[in-house]
C-alpha cells in the first residue's frame, strides 16, 4: 500500500503517520522529520533548508525532489509531508510511474484553525528521540521529560504563533491545487482531523479498509 497524509501544520499527520505504519506495516517518510535531522546534522543541505524551515516557507521544489526519490521506498509506505503543492504532486507521480507505481490512497485530515492554534502551541518534542507530545491531550508522564528516552522536551522552532501563522497561510494557498490532482486520481479520501487521535485513526482504517474491498 502506497498511501499520502496531507493536511494544515498541526493537523496529525506525524501522529496518525506512526499509528498507521505500525498498523499496516508501512515505512513512514517524513519529509519535515528528514530535514530536520539535516540541520541538526548541519550538513549543506541542513544549512540551505533552515532559512525557509524557521520562516514557515516551503523548501524549494528542486531541493525537496532529490530528497524524496532517494528516500521513497518501492511500496508499502506513508508519506507525511510530501508532496504540498501541484508541482510537488506531479514530480511523485513521475517518480513512481518511472518505477511503474502509483499512490492508493490521498488520505486529508481536516482540521479547524482554532485546533491547528492549539495543537502547535502545546506541542513538545523530544530532544533526542523526537516523540511528539501535547500538554494537555498527550502529556508525558514526568513534566518536561520523554516517556521514551528520559531526555529533555522542547518547543519546535517553528511552532512560534508567528511562523505558525506562516505556515497555515502556505499551506491555505497551495492545498487546493493538491486536492484537485488527486481527486482526479480518484484516490482521495477525506476524514474530520478535529476529533481525538484514536477516533481519527479509526476513521482512517475504516476509509483505507473500504476501498480495498
Ligand atoms: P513538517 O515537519 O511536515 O511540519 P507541518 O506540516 O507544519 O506539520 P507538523 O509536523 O507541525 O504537524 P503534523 O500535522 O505532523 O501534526 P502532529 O502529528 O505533529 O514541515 C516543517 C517544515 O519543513 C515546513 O514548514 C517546510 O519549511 C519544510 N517542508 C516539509 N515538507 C516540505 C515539502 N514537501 N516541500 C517544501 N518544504 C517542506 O500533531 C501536532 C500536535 O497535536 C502534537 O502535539 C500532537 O501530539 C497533537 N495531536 C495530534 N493529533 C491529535 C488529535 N487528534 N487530538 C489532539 N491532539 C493531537
Amino acid at each position: 500500500m502506497k498511501i499520502i497524509l496531507f493536511g494544515a501544520p498541526g493537523s496529525g499527520k506525524g501522529t496518525q503517520a506512526d499509528m498507521l505504519a505500525k498498523e499496516f506495516d508501512l515505512e513512514k517518510i517524513s519529509l519535515g522529520d528528514i530535514l530536520r535531522q539535516e540541520v541538526k546534522k548541519e550538513s549543506d543541505l541542513g544549512r540551505e533548508v533552515k532559512q525557509y524551515m524557521d520562516k514557515g516557507e516551503l523548501v524549494p521544489d528542486s531541493t525537496v525532489k532529490d530528497v524524496i526519490d532517494a528516500n521513497l521506498a518501492e511500496d508499502n509506505f506513508i508519506l507525511d509531508g510530501y508532496p504540498r503543492n501541484g508541482q510537488q504532486a506531479q514530480t511523485l507521480n513521475d517518480i513512481l510511474k518511472k518505477r511503474d507505481s502509483s499512490i492508493d490512497a490521498f488520505i486529508y485530515l481536516d482540521v479547524s484553525q482554532e485546533t491547528i492554534v492549539d495543537r502547535l502551541s502545546k506541542r513538545r518534542v523530544c530532544k533526542k528521540c523526537g516523540a511528539n507530545y501535547h500538554l494537555n491531550t498527550m502529556p508525558p508522564k514526568e513534566d518536561n521529560i520523554c516517556d521514551q528516552c528520559s531526555a529533555e522536551l522542547v518547543q519546535r522552532d517553528d511552532d512560534t504563533p508567528e511562523v505558525i501563522k506562516k505556515r497555515w497561510n502556505v499551506f491555505l494557498a497551495n492545498s487546493k491545487e493538491v486536492f484537485d490532482f488527486y481527486k482526479k486520481k480518484n484516490v482521495f479520501i477525506s476524514v474530520d482531523g478535529d476529533q481525538d487521535k484514536e477516533k481519527v485513526f479509526e476513521q482512517v482504517k475504516e476509509k483505507l479498509e473500504a476501498r480495498e474491498q
